[in-house]
């Protein structure tokens, strides 16, 4: 028997490349399906601890996408779409814009900041000093920041509504209609296989049903690719990697695993092959722990990347804030982890468990804040990260270079060698 190799985000490094701009410069926007284009390419995970209607209007807002979980009845998932399309997608709830030649002193007496603008990009702020937390302070100065840069505006579907997906089960060919009705952008296929006979001859009826675009997934292997596509040609965007999430124990229980930048690899291989490389998007799913590993996933071909846990800390989480000693912590927790299954069960007495084993864990995250320092942390580690790779747009960071590192040298990338 032959044994390949499978490469981790932490094997590899990126090349440095002459950057073509300075790292401000560089524009985030990418596909995440064949018809939707985000601002910055990063979706939160269709998870009961990260992605309901808070946390899907902030990040889209914020230029990325949510994904709402399904661990709920059809209704309430609908409902939840229904509110990410009817809300504000600005930020008109924290401040009011106004603009440099209108600035009166009249203004000035409200007791809701104002952002400033100029040619209606945003130079400044007028913060009342009463009634404002400082928490709600740091949030409309990070906001501000990223609105700032003029590359974080957000997502929005052609009549200018904020973007947002749904997860689905590509057995459920009512809920898919009932989310597609909500006004859905978009729909995800939330299997831990997808590439499976029953999976694939349900999805591809499911996707006769439908006509918005379906995100195919999880898969981590050319032939599931090539498969899937063979069978379902109207998949518009594939969900690629299996057992890193960081509350996954796929790999550990089933012993099975393709790392997501593998994934990434293998289904550019296969959209290669079939000269759709670049038309159907690739999207990164687990074990982004920054922006590091998003710009790898990103060079090795990815446009844009999924994670649960970068989110799950933050205050538009539904997550449960949990306080102990004097640090904060927010619960997360897998999909196939028991509590989550049990609820799933509660909820649709119509999910169809496949397997009775439990392939993820539950446990604590830090407390992070609001979502925004999140997406902050992101946007501007991501715009340094593909100046290194050489790139000023995603598209052309698949130019970029990927080089494997020794373990010493995984070692010594890391801070090293402090007392403290
Ligand atoms: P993370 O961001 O590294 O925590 O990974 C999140 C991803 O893990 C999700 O988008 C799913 O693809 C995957 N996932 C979610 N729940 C489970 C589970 O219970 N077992 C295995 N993988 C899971």
């Amino acid at each position: 028997m032959r044994i390949i190799e499978y490469i981790t985000f932490d094997d590899v490094v990126i090349v440095p490349r002459k950057a073509p701009v300075d790292p401000q410069y560089v524009v985030l926007e990418s596909n995440i399906t064949r018809n939707h284009r985000i601002r910055v390419p990063i979706l939160s995970s269709p998870m009961d601890t990260v992605t309901e209607q808070d946390l899907a209007i902030e990040i889209a807002r914020l230029g990325g996408v949510g994904v709402i979980h399904r661990n709920m009845s059809i209704s309430e998932q609908a409902n939840m779409i229904q509110s990410v399309k009817s809300a504000s997608p600005d930020f008109k709830h924290l401040f009011d814009t106004i603009s440099i030649n209108e600035l009166d002193k009249s203004y000035l007496q409200s007791d809701k900041p104002l952002i400033i603008t100029s040619n209606s990009s945003p130079i400044g702020a007028y913060i009342p000093a009463k009634s404002l937390s400082p928490a709600l302070v740091e949030k409309i100065d990070l906001v501000l920041r990223l609105l700032r840069t003029g590359h974080v505006k957000p997502s929005l579907d052609n009549n200018g509504r904020l973007l947002v997906g749904a997860a689905i089960s590509p057995f459920d060919i009512r809920r898919a209609e009932a989310l597609e009705k909500a006004g859905a952008d978009f729909l995800v296929t939330d299997v831990a296989h997808l590439h499976n006979v029953e999976a694939l001859s349900a999805l591809k009826k499911l996707a006769e049903k439908i006509s918005i675009d379906i995100v195919a997934g999880n898969i981590g292997t050319k032939e599931a690719v090539l498969d899937i596509l063979s069978k379902v040609e109207s998949i518009s965007g594939l969900r690629v990697g299996i057992s890193s999430g960081s509350i996954c124990s796929t790999g550990v229980v089933a012993g099975a695993s393709v790392p997501t930048l593998t994934a990434v690899m293998n289904a550019r291989e296969a959209l290669e092959e079939l000269g759709l490389f670049g038309r159907i998007p690739i999207i990164a799913d687990g074990g982004i722990r920054g922006p590091g590993e998003a710009a790898k996933a990103i060079v090795a071909g990815a446009s844009a990347v999924m994670s649960g846990r970068l989110f799950a800390g933050t205050d538009e989480a539904p997550s449960l804030l949990v306080r102990i000693g004097d640090k904060l912590y927010k619960t997360y927790r897998g999909m196939a982890s028991a509590g989550a299954m049990k609820r799933r069960h509660a909820a649709d007495r119509y999910s169809r468990p496949s397997k009775q084993l439990e392939e993820g864990v539950e446990g604590l995250v830090p407390y992070e804040g609001p979502l925004v320092k999140v997406m902050s942390r992101m946007f501007f580690g991501l715009q340094a990260s593909l100046g290194y790779a050489g790139a000023s747009r995603i598209e052309e960071a698949w130019n970029g270079v990927l080089a494997r590192v020794s373990s010493l040298g995984a070692k010594e990338i890391n801070p090293h060698d402090l007392v403290k």
